[in-house]
């Protein structure tokens, strides 16, 4: 395994490599994050993780200075499972020029962390654009985590035509039901032992809706009441969304995702389940 941290390098790398796997992470890496590269180490011949913390996803008094940086663990980590080559550019190889052009997917960027985070996801659009184009893979692999930026990747991908099948990859929970996450780290032992709250939650919502429950507002009192029984938990969002454009429902049809952000301390922690309401 190499790491390269030009795009010169990266694509002489490159160039005779066959059936590229992109995991695109901004390192901090977790088991969450060695499943992509497993998953695309079955699926593919060459595989690329890229490990850049993207400033311009980030808005102003958020954690980008703050955010882990762990980088020789992250190459081990890659190497174990199986990567051929990481990319980690610096911001100014990334954006050599004041940043002009940005991807605004709108609507789905539209709610959720959306609303808490403006700008957010067309950072998150534009750098993964300059990523696949850079790396010009076959496939592509992002967590279920994040599902709100894993629609917005396949919406832009479809919307602009580039020629990559982007793979979701289900989340990685800790025993407990917590999520993995980069920002779990953040977490003091009091507020790591309230966060799994955050899974219990959404699974009581979702057993009331499997049991039939149709009514949005007695599903998300559900979730809403376990959350709130913890005092260092305060809750940003809980939506019951459609499963594409993840746009709040005010009936439950078919079937739904139930997403949720919370503060736990100065930690902020997103979650999200899929549910077949039968
Ligand atoms: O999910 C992440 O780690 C980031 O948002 C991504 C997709 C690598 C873009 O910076």
């Amino acid at each position: 395994m190499r790491a390269v941290h030009n795009v010169n390098d990266l694509q002489k790398a490159l160039e005779s490599a066959e059936l590229i796997g992109l995991v695109p992470t901004m390192g901090a890496l977790h088991a969450g994050h060695e499943n992509l590269i497993e998953t695309a180490r079955r699926e593919c011949r060459t595989i690329v993780v890229s490990i850049f913390v993207n400033p311009i996803q980030f808005g102003p008094g958020e954690d980008y200075s703050q955010y882990p940086r762990t980088l020789e663990r992250d190459l081990e980590a890659c190497a174990r499972r199986g990567a051929d080559l990481v990319f980690v550019p610096s911001v100014e190889e990334m954006y050599p020029l004041p940043q002009l052009t940005f991807v605004e997917v709108t609507r789905i960027s539209e709610h959720l962390c959306g609303k808490f985070r403006p700008g957010h996801f067309r950072g998150v659009a534009t750098v993964v654009l300059k990523l696949l184009n850079i790396v010009q893979p076959q496939r592509a692999y992002f967590g279920e985590k994040d599902m709100q930026q894993l629609q917005v990747i396949r919406r832009m991908v479809l919307d602009l035509n580039v020629p990559v099948t982007i793979v979701g990859v289900p989340t990685v929970r800790d025993p407990d039901g917590l999520a993995l996450s980069s920002r779990n780290k953040y977490l003091s032992e009091e507020e790591r032992r309230a966060a799994p709250a955050l899974y219990q939650a959404l699974q009581a919502a979702a057993r009331r809706i499997k049991e039939g429950e149709r009514d949005v507002t007695k599903a998300r009192t559900a979730a809403l009441e376990i959350l709130e029984k913890h005092p260092l938990v305060r809750v940003e969002y809980l939506e019951v969304v459609d499963p594409d454009e993840l746009a709040p429902v005010s009936t439950i049809g078919s079937s739904v995702r139930i997403a949720v952000a919370i503060w736990v301390g100065r930690t902020r922690l997103i979650d999200n389940v899929f549910v077949n309401a039968g």
